[in-house]
């Protein structure tokens, strides 16, 4: 559902009683977006994929945010995707959910998803349990295949984890930032620029999961409740205003260009 749509043509979307691909190029005008297919599952059994299968432009994003998942990657890796699990599965590479362990809450993404094409390699015969998961499962991966990262660990925290130039693991699809706030001395103590600006050419998506973060978005101040995400299309100005905390969040960006963020100064009277 579309909370709100504001008249510089920004959304903000309800995510909470949502399942299955939400945003993408197959959807009707207001889901649209030719870069970012967006979609989560909401405490679901473990399930396991019908065939291996690899994708032929895009890079896909497994974010577990309740339960765990187990992933086949490649010809011989397992991986055990926790609770506050990021896993990237890089294009070309053959890879099924294998099954998992608890109620699963997952949000997805594959960027870019326009021209991407999902090609099945085989039917999945990969049976695990959690016994025999315990010798085969692996904690880290090739970069040539993917990258997993735990979410959890601070270091991953309140940073561009993904993106080009300073972040943590280059990827020249999609910058994303998980922001983990306690309480207001804790997002003060964050070094992130966060002055007025706008990007030329790319989109920018913030996804609370926990609690609420108010942006100013040209003339309108946007509320995004918890569960809610909010677009901001290119040449947009915008900043952070406030959180609520304890605050959780995502923090998105694509297509990516490096010269893309264009500072604003305000004017002193
Ligand atoms: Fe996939
Ligand atoms: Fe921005």
């Amino acid at each position: 559902m579309v909370l709100k749509r504001m008249s510089d043509n920004s959304f903000i979307y309800d995510l909470k009683d949502k399942k299955g691909w939400i945003i993408g190029c197959f959807k009707e005008k207001n889901y649209y977006d030719s870069y970012l297919q967006l979609g989560k599952t909401s405490f679901v059994e473990p399930w396991s994929d019908p065939a291996v299968h690899y994708h032929t432009h895009a890079q896909e994003l497994y974010i577990v945010l309740n339960g765990e998942m187990w992933i086949s990657v490649g010809k011989d890796t397992i991986l055990r995707v926790k609770e506050k699990g990021l896993l990237l599965v890089q294009p070309n590479v053959p890879h099924s959910v294998i099954g998992g362990k608890g109620k699963i809450q997952h949000i997805g993404i594959k960027v870019p998803h326009k021209e991407d094409k999902k090609i099945n390699v085989r039917k999945n015969e990969c049976t695990i349990n959690e016994k025999s998961l315990q010798n085969y499962s692996q904690n880290s991966i090739n970069s040539s295949k993917g990258y997993l990262a735990d979410l959890n660990d601070q270091e991953n925290q309140n940073c561009w984890l993904l993106g080009l130039g300073t972040a943590k693991y280059e990827t020249k699809e999609l910058c994303l930032a998980y922001m983990s706030y306690a309480n207001e001395n804790e997002m003060n103590k964050n070094e992130h620029d966060n002055s007025l600006h706008y990007h030329s050419k790319s989109s920018e998506w913030y996804l609370s999961i926990k609690g609420e973060q108010v942006l100013l978005v040209e003339e309108e101040q946007l509320t995004v409740p918890e569960g809610c995400l909010l677009k901001i299309p290119p040449m947009k100005a915008h900043k952070i205003l406030s959180f609520s905390y304890p605050f959780e969040g995502f923090t998105m960006r694509t297509p990516i260009f490096l010269d893309d963020k264009v500072n604003l100064k305000t004017c002193k009277p």
